[in-house]
């Protein structure tokens, strides 16, 4: 039976299509651009990172390559046991179920953490917050992706998707908790059109899913995002 560490976030495009959510992961940020902007404010060759919120564990090889160490934590017990699978010839690399608001780590444990588009989405994330405080260690950084709905046609959609939300109350929340902002240009690439269309429909109601199809021609998407990050 599944389990879900108390304090998750429903995730619905993950939880329940994590092969369609690979596709996107596979899809997302052809050029690098993400890790590019990570790697250059704090390098992880020779560090312990965190994934939190790893889902599958699809991040998880990549920073294997240069991290002494890497650590997922998820909460949903399925999703962990499926990165553990991908990660099963990776002997620097482990994967424990818990939440961001109860980190499974020693205090001042991790050097670097990554956390995209997981539970890190603005106001009421402060309890998390504190527990990435209690396990970096000093000379870390933390890295939160989220989706810049200010720009770009992935950030016109979600604002469609979700028009109550509001970037400016996002952006004067994460300035309050003390992150800057890296405000990023990525692009989603998918192989076909299918792709693209099985994606739409996993991450919007089925009716805006098709208006985007439309609307939207190829199989490129740009996607502005904004990589907020601090060092503790
Ligand atoms: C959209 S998925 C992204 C997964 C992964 N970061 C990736 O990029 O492939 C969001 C993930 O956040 C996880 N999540 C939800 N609530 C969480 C919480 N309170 N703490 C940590 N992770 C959480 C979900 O279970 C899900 O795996």
């Amino acid at each position: 039976m599944v389990e879900i560490a108390p304090g998750a976030v429903p995730s619905p495009n993950i939880w329940n299509s994590p092969q369609v959510y690979e596709i996107e992961n596979r899809a997302v940020d052809p050029d690098g651009t993400l890790e590019s902007a990570m790697w250059a404010i704090r390098p992880w060759a020779g560090a312990t990172v965190l994934d939190l919120g790893c889902g599958t564990g699809f991040h998880l090889p990549r920073f294997a390559r240069e991290a002494a160490r890497v650590i997922g934590v998820e909460p949903h017990s399925a999703l962990a046991a499926a990165a553990r699978r991908r990660v099963r010839d990776h002997p620097n690399v482990s994967v424990r179920v818990g939440a961001a608001q109860a980190i499974p780590l020693p205090d001042a444990s991790v050097d670097v953490v990554h956390v995209r588009w997981a539970y890190f989405f603005g106001p009421g994330c402060e309890p998390g917050l504190a527990e990435l405080s209690r396990v970096v260690r000093r000379g870390g950084a933390i890295f939160i992706i989220d989706n810049d709905a200010t720009r770009s046609t992935f950030g016109r959609w979600f604002r469609r998707g979700l028009p109550s939300y509001d970037p400016d109350a996002v952006e004067r929340f994460w300035a309050r908790q003390g992150f800057a902002r890296e405000p990023l240009m990525i692009r989603w690439s998918f192989a076909s059109r299918a792709d693209l269309a099985a994606v739409l429909r996993i991450e919007f109601p089925a009716e805006l899913a098709e208006e985007f199809l439309r609307e939207h021609e190829g199989c490129e998407v740009d996607y502005a995002v904004n990589l907020w990050w601090r060092c503790p």
